[in-house]
């Protein structure tokens, strides 16, 4: 196993290459389950600076996906109750979470400033991500 300064590093240029590659991810981050609490903690990201450093789980789409295991793919944000805004140009956001022997550590979220830009392939794309991302944690 790796330091978590090697992983971090590795995460945030994961961070880097989606946000330099992909026009439309405009906020790119790692959230982690806080060790035992239900809570996650904000992880390596590229983006503007967010107060949602601390996200409960169920508090949000990050908090909810925390305790559904499964990907959100929000096309309208402004169409959502239980949704925490992070910059007033965010518009859709996709989070995936991230699995460890079974349990879910995780997730990758991105913001978008476009309308409904996620597609079937990004989402494939993340979730092959982050199986690889498991490996290094
Ligand atoms: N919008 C997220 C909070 C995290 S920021 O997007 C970086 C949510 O509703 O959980």
């Amino acid at each position: 196993l790796e330091s978590p300064q090697d992983t971090n590093v590795k995460l945030l240029k994961i961070c880097q290459l989606l946000d330099k590659e992909i026009s439309y991810y405009n906020w790119t981050g790692f959230y982690f389950k806080n060790g035992d609490k239900d809570e996650l903690v904000l992880g390596p990201y590229v983006g503007a600076v967010t107060d949602h450093v601390i996200i409960p789980f169920g508090k949000g789409i990050c908090g909810q996906v925390a305790e559904s295991g499964e990907t959100f793919v929000v096309p309208d944000v402004h169409a959502q109750d239980n949704y925490l805004s992070c910059s007033i140009d965010t518009k859709a956001e996709i989070v995936v979470p991230i699995f460890k022997n079974g349990e879910n550590i995780g997730q990758i979220d991105i913001d978008s400033h476009t309308i409904d830009p996620f597609t079937k392939e990004d989402e494939e794309m993340l979730n092959w991500l982050c199986e690889e991302v498991a490996k290094i944690l």
